[in-house]
Parts: structure tokens; sequence; C-alpha cells
């Protein structure tokens, strides 16, 4: 059978990362969570004191970027350099700057060229933002993985009342409406489903239940 290159796009909290993790798992693919290098670059610009409106800088960063994903019996990992860096860019701060830096064409042009490395031999799952439409909009199958802000706010809030970022519900809803907001309305690959992209609403089903749908669809497509 060909090895597809599969998309999940989607706002924040629709559960994206868990269902493309499990999903890639059951195809036997690779899995690429996209965002980890937006992350990447975000950890470094504070790191180096380069302000996300930096494009000269933000451009140094990216050029200089030695990433690669990796995996430990804690899952996959992501490194930079050769440091693990896969706790420190989920704090709440790298994902806001995440959002800032990925809304600059030049670090947008770098990562495309990273990304579409990865998929030129198929066999992998995408996740992020703008990889039906812009990255990959010959993707074999495209998925848009939705859910009403009430539930994906909840669902952050669960994961990082197991951190030490304690933060309130109400903080935890406001935040992610803006990062959705902000990623949506950029000037250059905006979060939107692709027309092509099969939308999946993960507001009533669990994690199983979207995979069993995705892989369904992906059945589908190869009879
Ligand atoms: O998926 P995530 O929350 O780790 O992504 C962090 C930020 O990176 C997100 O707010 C927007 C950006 N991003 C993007 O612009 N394009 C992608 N393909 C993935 C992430």
């Amino acid at each position: 059978m060909k090895a597809f290159v599969v998309t999940v796009d989607g706002p924040s909290g629709a559960g994206k990362s868990t269902v493309s993790r499990r999903l890639a798992e059951r195809l036997g693919y690779t899995y690429v969570e996209t965002g980890a290098l937006y992350r990447a670059v975000a950890l470094v610009a504070l790191s180096e004191g380069c302000s996300p409106n930096d494009d000269n800088g933000l451009g140094k960063i990216c050029k200089h970027l030695e990433l690669r994903f990796g995996n430990s019996p804690k899952g996959s990992r992501l490194y930079a350099k050769g440091e693990d860096i896969t706790e420190r860019m989920r704090t709440s701060e790298i994902t806001m700057l995440a959002s800032a830096v990925s809304a600059r064409p030049v670090v947008r042009e770098h990562l495309l060229d990273v990304q579409r490395e990865m998929g030129e031999r198929g066999g992998v799952v995408f996740e992020g933002r703008d990889m039906g439409t812009v990255v990959f909009p010959g993707a074999d199958v495209k998925f848009y993985l939705d859910a009403d802000l009430d539930t994906r706010a909840l669902r952050r809030y669960k994961e990082l009342a197991e951190t030490d970022e304690a933060n309130s519900l109400a903080e935890v809803k406001k935040a992610m409406k803006k990062r959705d907001e902000d990623d949506s309305s950029r000037a250059v690959a905006p979060l939107k489903r692709a027309d092509d992209a099969i939308r999946i609403d993960s507001t009533l089903l669990d994690i199983e239940q979207v995979v069993e749908a995705m892989v369904h669809y992906i059945n589908e497509r190869t009879k």
C-alpha cells in the first residue's frame, strides 16, 4: 500500500496531538508535531533575547536551528543542538511566544522546507495549523479536528493542572481564545480548514472514537 501523507489541523486543545500520535501508531507511520518546531524557535528566541518582531534575529535563529525528533521511554522528544527541550517548550510563556513567532513569514518559510523534507517519502501524520492548506496541499488524507471552546479549555486546564503552572480555568480559556484568534487571523498561513479536509468534532468523542473515525476514512481512501 502507498505510504500516505496524512494531515491533522485544528485549533488548540482539540486533541490533535494525542489523536495524531495514536493514528500514526495504528498506521505504522511517523508522527510529526509541527507546533514543536515553532515552540523551538520561540524557546531559542527567548533565551537569546530576540524579540518576536525581530525578523533579522529570527532569520538567524532559524538558520542555525538544529532540530531532531527522537524517542525515549517518556514518549517523543525534541532536541535542539542535541539538548532535550521537550519540557521547557511547553510552558504558557513559550506557548504564546510560539504563536507570535509563527506569524512571521521568515520563520514560516524556513520551517516550510524543513516540514516538506520530512514528508518526502510519505508514511507520516503531520499535525499543525496549515498542514492541509499550505505545507501539504496535495496530502492524501486531510483532517480538521475541532471542538467547542469550553471543552478545549477544560482539557488544557486539566493538562496544566498536572504541571507546576496553576492557572484558573477562566485564564486558560482566555489565553486559548486569544491564541486561536491570533493563529486564525494572521496574514500568512492562518489556521483554517482546507476545502477538502474532513472535519471531525471531538466535543463529544473520546480519543479512540476519533482515531477510529480517521482510520475508517483512510481505509475508504485505499479501497
Ligand atoms: O500545536 P501547538 O499548540 O504546539 O503550536 C504552537 C503554535 O505554533 C501555535 O499557536 C501556532 C503555531 N503553529 C503554526 O503556526 N503552524 C503549525 N503548523 C503548527 C503550529
